[in-house]
């Protein structure tokens, strides 16, 4: 193999920063590692002489010449007599691919099993863009006395704070989380009976693994939340999309399908995505049919907190304490979707194994953090940022209101929204609203489309438009822009936009 000299072009671009801890010379070195790794210094390449280096790069040579060293040290360069530095002829061709291999190799992404869920393939935008659904005001979260929070729980924290923790998670916690849902959604338990988890989506994951064998039959609404059919694809689950109606998801049209299911999943104060609130007698109607059948009722009350006009209705748990109802719920909407904190809050039998099944999982969620966010809670502030961003957020819902009213009612009427953190948009007319949130993307909108929730053939079409994440004034740009993109749509050949 011929020796060969590195072009100049690769010697200009190396990050070095006198102003960092690291040594200049270890910098120099990691950055020529790193290189060597990657291809583009290939085996058999010339580095430049010390003095040539050092020049290049305005270091001391002696500086360039540690970092030499360091290198041959590692067996990554080789000194030869009289002729300098160059790269190991004999690195392992597998861990340092050849320049040009060094792009033709790009390992490719790897598929993911078919039990993946299928519907929702986009990963979650980095810069949250207008009108994200489910993220809520993370400019407005209290951060500085969340730090202090932590520093002292930092400070104070014993051995028992560091090593395992309980599976069921940390008492204080569970007791907050149980006398906050008493108080707030009528939920009737015992501490015991909250089991804290990473998000309610572990919630939904852990309760699926734990009662349902493969192809086991689950009723679910149709439209639906996305992430739970995701994991009921997991569990290899028989779905059953059950149709809504005004009051929620219809029982009877439930049981003229499948009269038998393991588990019913419900989003019953604030249907996702449309928004309809079940009502007490449909409560009572799903509950009696549970009891009769033998199915599990999932209650996931994902963004109750957030009510409008008058309170809502306490959760279907609380209508029977110790039956077949697991409530699961987030401090995700409330708080911030990274803190990964939920609950589930289940009937005493199934305490024992659902934590065994955690356990075996992944332990139990951070302490530290659990042990914070009792603090907040305890102390009065997690009340307190709830009342200020409720009064936010019903701000923002009438805004995209007030703006459907006078804007765009001819296309669109909107679903029930005395509460959460988006909007629904039904279409009144023909409207391919996957098609349009793909060119609404050009106008900086993240809008989810409503028809791919549904399962099956009847669809409604719409927009799923969350308000809670944005503040007044960058609502209405959006809002001006989303005006300008479906003035458009409407403006257009339909033909010219891809249906489906
Ligand atoms: C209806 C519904 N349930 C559950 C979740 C899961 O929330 P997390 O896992 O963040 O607690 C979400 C998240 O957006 C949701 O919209």
């Amino acid at each position: 193999m011929k020796n060969k000299r590195l072009p100049i072009a690769e010697l200009h671009d190396f990050d070095l920063d006198s102003g960092l801890d690291k040594p200049l010379y270890l910098q120099l070195a990691d950055a020529i590692r790193t290189r060597i790794l990657s291809g583009r210094f290939p085996a058999h390449c010339h580095l430049p002489p010390t003095r040539t280096m050092a020049g290049m790069l305005a270091l001391g040579r002696n500086t360039v010449n540690n970092a030499y060293e360091v290198l041959r040290s590692e067996g990554l360069l080789e000194a030869r007599q009289g002729s300098g530095f160059y790269v190991s002829a004999n690195l392992d061709p597998i861990l340092v691919p050849s320049g040009k291999r060094a792009t033709s190799t790009e390992p490719t992404p790897m598929k993911a099993s078919p039990k993946v869920l299928d519907i929702d393939q986009r990963p979650t935008p980095r810069e949250i863009k207008p009108f994200t659904p489910g993220i809520p005001d993370l400019d407005a979260f209290p951060l500085d006395l969340w730090a202090r929070l932590s520093a002292k729980q930092w400070r104070q924290a014993s051995r028992a704070m560091l090593t395992y923790a309980s599976p069921t998670g940390y008492q204080p916690l569970r007791e907050a989380i149980a006398a906050y849902l008493k108080a707030c959604r009528g939920v009737v338990c015992d501490p015991d009976q909250v089991l804290v988890v990473s998000g309610s989506q572990q919630g939904l994951d852990l309760t699926c693994r734990l009662l349902l064998a493969p192809y086991d039959a689950v009723w679910v609404e149709n439209p639906c939340y996305q992430g739970f059919l995701g994991t009921l694809r997991q569990c290899q689950a028989h779905v059953i999309p059950v149709e809504l109606d005004g009051e929620g998801l219809d029982v009877r049209a439930g049981q003229r399908i499948h009269g038998n299911p393991k588990l019913v999943f419900v989003t019953p104060a604030h249907q996702y995505p449309t928004g309809t609130e079940m009502t007490m007698p449909r409560r009572l109607e799903l509950l009696n049919f549970a009891q009769k059948s033998g199915s599990w009722i999932l209650e996931d009350d994902y963004d109750s907190e957030f009510r409008y006009d008058g309170p809502p209705l306490a959760a279907i748990q609380g209508l029977a304490p110790e039956s077949r109802v697991i409530y699961t719920g987030t401090f995700s909407k409330v708080l911030f979707p990274a803190l990964r904190i939920g609950y589930l809050v289940v009937p005493k039998r199934l305490v024992g194994a659902l934590s065994e099944l955690r356990y075996l999982v992944d332990n139990s969620s951070p302490t530290i953090n659990q042990a914070v966010l009792a603090d907040f809670i305890d102390q009065g502030h997690f009340a307190s940022h709830l009342r200020r961003m409720r009064q936010r957020y019903r701000a923002r819902r009438d805004q995209v209101c007030e703006w459907l009213r006078h804007n765009q009612a001819h296309h669109f009427e909107t679903g029930p929204h005395s509460g959460g953190m988006h909007v629904t948009l039904f279409a009144k007319v023909p409207f391919d609203d996957t098609a349009f949130a793909e060119t609404a993307v050009h106008c900086n909108l993240e809008i989810r489309p409503l028809s791919p929730y549904y399962r099956g053939k009847r669809k409604s079409s719409g927009l799923v438009l969350g308000f809670a994440g944005f503040d007044e004034t960058r609502i209405k740009q959006a809002l001006g822009r989303l005006d300008q993109c479906l003035n458009h749509y409407f403006a257009t050949p339909q033909a010219s936009y891809m249906v489906r």
